[in-house]
C-alpha cells in the first residue's frame, strides 16, 4: 500500500497564484490555509468579506492573504470577481472551484437559477470562463472542481434544470455535483485537444464536519448524531482530495482524488472513479452548451485564441 499522503508532499507553491471559492469556511477554508502555508499566493473568493478577513487572519503566512468578494448566487458578481482577479495577478496557478451549498429551501439566484445548479455549476462554468485567459498564460496550471459522493445519484435533467416543476433538495443537490464532473471532463477534453497547458481536475471530500449540513431537517441531524462520526472526517482531512489533485505533479488531466478508505468517506485522498454517468460524453457537451447559454459565458480553451 502506498503511503499516506498528507500536507507534507505539497511542494514548494511560492511564486504560485491561487483562487478558492468559499475559502472562509470548512474544505476551501483547510485548502486556503494549507497551500498559503507552502507559500503560495493565496486568493480567497468569498461572498462576505468580513468572514474571509477573520478566517485570513487566522492563517499566518509570509504572504498576506487576499480577499476577493464573490457571490456565486449572482452572475453580475462572478463577472466583478474575474476583473479584479485579471486586474491584480499576471497569472493564475490554481483554480480551486470549492464553495457549495446543499439542500437549501426552493430559493433563486439573482439570475433566476435554481440555488444549487446556479451556485454549485453554472457560477462556476462562469467563472472558469472568465479566468481561462489567465489560466492559459501559466504554465502547468489547473482548475480543481469540488463534487460529492451525492454525484453517484445525479441525474441532469435538461427539461427542468432549475426544479420549477417539482423541486427536490437531494435531486438537485446531486444534480449539481454531477455537473461539476461532466464539466471538468468536458472541459479537459477541451483544453488537451486545444494543447493547453491547463489541466482539469476534480475533488471529492467524501463526508467532512463542516457547516455544510446547516440546512439539515431535525431528523437528519438526528441521524447524523448517531452515525455521522463513522463516515465524516475532520474538514483539513476533507481538504486532502482538493489538495493532491490541485498540487501532486502526478495527478492527470481529468483525475478525479477522493478518500481510500470503505465507501470513499474517509481516508488518504487517492485517485477514484466516478459514475458511468458523470463519463457520458454527451451529456457532457450538452451541459456545456446549456451553460454557455445560461451564463451567456463562452470558455475558451485554446491558448493565444481568447
Ligand atoms: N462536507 C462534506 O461532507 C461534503 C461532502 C461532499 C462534498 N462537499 C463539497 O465541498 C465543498 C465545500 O463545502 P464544505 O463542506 O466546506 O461546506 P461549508 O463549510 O458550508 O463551506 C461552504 C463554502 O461555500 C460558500 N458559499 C456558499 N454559497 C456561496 C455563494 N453564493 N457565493 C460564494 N460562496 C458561497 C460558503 O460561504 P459562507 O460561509 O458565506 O456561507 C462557504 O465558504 C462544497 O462544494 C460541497 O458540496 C462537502
Amino acid at each position: 500500500m502506498s503511503p499516506r499522503w498528507t500536507t507534507a508532499d505539497i511542494s514548494d507553491q511560492s511564486g504560485r497564484v491561487a483562487v478558492i471559492t468559499g475559502a472562509n469556511a470548512g474544505i476551501g477554508y483547510h485548502t486556503a490555509k494549507a497551500l498559503a502555508e507552502r507559500g503560495a499566493t493565496v486568493v480567497m473568493a468569498c461572498r462576505d468579506g468580513d468572514r474571509a478577513r477573520r478566517a485570513a487572519q487566522t492563517i499566518t503566512t509570509a504572504t498576506p492573504i487576499a480577499v476577493v468578494g464573490l457571490d456565486l448566487a449572482s452572475l453580475a458578481s462572478v463577472h466583478d470577481a474575474a476583473r479584479r482577479i485579471r486586474e491584480r495577478y499576471d497569472r493564475l496557478d490554481l483554480l480551486i472551484n470549492n464553495a457549495g451549498v446543499w439542500w437549501p429551501p426552493y430559493t433563486r439566484t439573482e439570475d433566476g437559477f435554481e440555488l444549487q445548479f446556479g451556485v454549485n455549476h453554472l457560477a462556476h462554468f462562469a467563472l472558469t470562463g472568465l479566468l481561462l485567459e489567465l489560466l492559459l498564460a501559466t504554465p502547468a496550471s489547473r482548475v480543481v472542481t469540488v463534487t460529492s459522493l451525492g454525484h453517484r445519484s445525479g441525474v441532469v435533467d435538461f427539461d427542468d434544470l432549475h426544479s420549477e416543476r417539482r423541486y427536490r433538495r437531494n435531486t438537485a443537490y446531486a444534480q449539481s455535483k454531477l455537473a461539476n464532473l461532466l464539466f471538468t471532463y468536458e472541459l479537459q477534453r477541451r483544453l488537451a485537444a486545444d494543447g493547453a497547458p491547463t489541466a482539469a481536475l476534480a475533488a471529492h471530500p467524501g463526508g467532512a464536519r463542516t457547516e455544510l449540513f446547516r440546512d439539515a431537517s431535525p431528523a437528519f441531524r438526528a441521524v447524523n448524531a448517531v452515525i455521522g462520526p463513522l463516515f465524516t472526517q475532520p474538514p483539513d482531512a476533507g481538504a486532502l482530495p482538493t489538495l493532491r489533485a490541485a498540487t501532486d505533479p502526478h495527478a492527470p488531466g481529468g483525475g478525479l482524488y477522493g478518500p481510500s478508505g470503505p465507501g470513499q468517506f474517509k481516508g488518504s485522498p487517492v485517485r477514484v472513479t466516478s459514475s458511468p454517468a458523470s463519463h457520458d460524453g454527451h451529456t457532457q457537451a450538452r451541459l456545456w452548451q446549456v451553460s454557455e447559454r445560461l451564463t451567456g459565458v463562452s470558455p475558451v480553451t485554446a491558448p493565444g485564441r481568447v
